[in-house]
């Protein structure tokens, strides 16, 4: 996608379409609209008056040939209410507009946001443009396989010539976060098959070379050398081999701390010997969704070029019933030192993000944040609509909701009391992996927590957010990617805690 970005006036854009993005209004008194209105012959008051366009949020109408107008038809998105107007209106309007074949089927197209200054706003537009096209293609043939949207340049039109610089690094940013978290959705999506372990290193190692990150992969002999014991009892059922994943992006001084990212890399989860049921287990091509937040997250701020220094660890294997499976009752001993009795082989997420989250002390970190499909419990709690978050530093938390806030990618912050931690004890060994159904998303953070070196914490748990059912305006029926702009958020607004 070509971005481009002008000041003057809307109607001299020529040779494509003009998407206005318009809030809801029962009189015209926008001063554009009112020109269109003029030069459209009444065609506003004719939209207005018939009840077809109001700017109600997923309202869109189309003006062809606007006279007065260099373009070929102009397109109005609602924004709903102007008084509830905040960037994911943005989001939703332009998301709902990339479905609409007036923009698609034609290469060039303009965005005018009205009298809109807010960065914010200009940064949703593209995100939401950008999310809502988003398609995956690679596994069709034939006709199925060609891309019908044919729209590549977007220009940014703005009245006021002052802001166009700050109009471009607000779309350019939102552009590398759409685009980082289409990369999540392409990795989610694909499938255990075409996404091994070995293969999911290889396009780590390949996004780093592209985007000027190291990465180094410790393979299933050099994950023994660290006594990864959780992750290699995770990886014994496999016949594919585990990979730990370590990237690192400098952005600023060699001695300043990092901030430490972990992703849970499970590229199947069958459950292990505890199978889990047939229906829906193909979704469990996406339990590495986590890891892929933290390849996009570390790929977005080397894209926007963040002056921090930032690690992303991702633990990855497969999680199968075999022969030479874990089986539950049987005790492991974690990198740590802990030993752990595996009640259940399919909480194994918690374990394989136990020897990273011991790992992450190596590097002294500033702070870590780990993210996972964790817990189908996360989806009792907050339903589709939200990610559960805990952690031990309320600092840390502030800026995790302060991102969820700006992104909307919605979090809640849930408690860990000592009886949770009381309940991740075992009676033969330290701890067990599993304590059952109750406040499973809370207890399985309560585990996680013993693993943690001396650092600020923050763990989210993606597994409620990551799959849309149905569609929603930016969100493509699929795997959504929902993480990512919340990490490149909290990194984006970083300052020492
Ligand atoms: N990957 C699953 C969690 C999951 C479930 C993610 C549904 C997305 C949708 C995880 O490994 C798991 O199986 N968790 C168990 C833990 C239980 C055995 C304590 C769960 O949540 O049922
Ligand atoms: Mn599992
Ligand atoms: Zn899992």
């Amino acid at each position: 996608m070509k971005l481009k970005y002008s000041a003057g006036h809307v109607s001299e854009f020529r040779g494509g379409s003009v998407v206005f993005f318009v809030a809801q209004y029962d009189r015209i008194t926008d001063r554009q609209l009112k020109e269109l209105d003029e030069v459209s012959l009444g065609a506003i008051t004719t939209l207005l008056e018939s009840g077809e366009f109001t700017g109600k949020m997923g309202e869109v109408a189309t003006i062809y040939r606007p006279g007065g107008y260099q373009a070929d038809r102009i397109i109005l998105a609602g924004l709903g209410e102007r008084k509830r107007l905040d960037a994911d209106s943005y989001r939703k309007a332009a998301g709902t507009v990339s479905g609409v074949k007036g923009l698609t089927l034609i290469p060039r197209a303009a965005f005018y946001l009205g009298r809109a200054e807010k960065d914010e706003f200009f940064q949703a537009a593209i995100e939401g443009y950008l999310l809502g096209s988003f398609k995956l293609l690679e596994f069709k043939t034939g006709e199925g396989a060609v891309r019908k949207n044919v729209l590549d340049e977007i220009t940014f039109v703005v009245g006021n010539k002052r802001i166009l610089n700050r109009v471009q690094k607000a779309v350019e940013r939102g552009r590398i976060a759409a685009e980082c978290q289409n990369l999540v959705r392409v990795l989610a999506s694909t499938p255990s098959n075409y996404l091994t372990p070995r293969l999911l290193a290889a396009q780590a190692q390949k996004l780093a070379r592209t985007h000027g990150f190291s990465c180094r992969v410790l393979d299933e002999k050099a994950i023994a050398r660290e006594k990864m014991g959780a992750l290699m009892s995770v990886a014994r059922g496999a016949t594919e081999p585990p990979r730990f994943i370590i990237l690192e992006y400098r952005g600023a001084a060699k001695g300043r701390k990092p901030i430490v990212l972990v992703g849970k890399g499970v590229t199947f989860d069958t459950g292990g010997i505890s199978l889990k049921p047939g229906t829906d287990m193909h979704f469990m091509k996406s339990d590495m969704t986590g890891a892929a937040i933290v390849l996009g997250t570390v790929v977005a701020a080397a894209r926007l070029k963040l002056r921090q220094n930032v690690v992303g660890l991702m633990p990855t294997t497969e999680n199968m019933p075999s022969g030479t499976a874990t089986k539950p009752g049987d005790i492991i001993t974690s990198r740590k030192g802990l030993t752990i009795e595996v009640i259940n082989t399919d909480a194994e997420g918690r374990l394989i993000l136990a020897d990273a989250l011991d790992y992450a002390s190596e590097f002294k970190p500033q702070a870590v944040i780990d993210i996972a499909t964790l817990t189908g419990a996360a989806l009792v709690v907050l339903g589709y609509h939200g990610a559960p978050i805990m952690g031990n530093n309320p600092r840390l938390m502030k800026r995790v909701k302060d991102a969820a806030d700006a992104t909307s990618e919605k979090v809640w912050e849930l408690p860990i009391w000592d009886e949770y931690r009381e309940n991740m004890k075992s009676s033969i060994a330290d701890l067990h992996n599993s304590y059952g159904r109750p406040g499973s998303t809370i207890t399985a953070a309560a585990f996680l927590e013993n693993f943690i070196g001396d650092y600020p914490w923050a763990h989210v748990d993606v597994a409620s957010v990551d799959v849309e059912r149905a569609g929603r305006p930016y969100v493509p029926k699929g795997m959504t990617g929902v993480g990512l702009r919340l990490l490149v958020d909290v990194l984006y607004n970083w300052k020492a805690l």
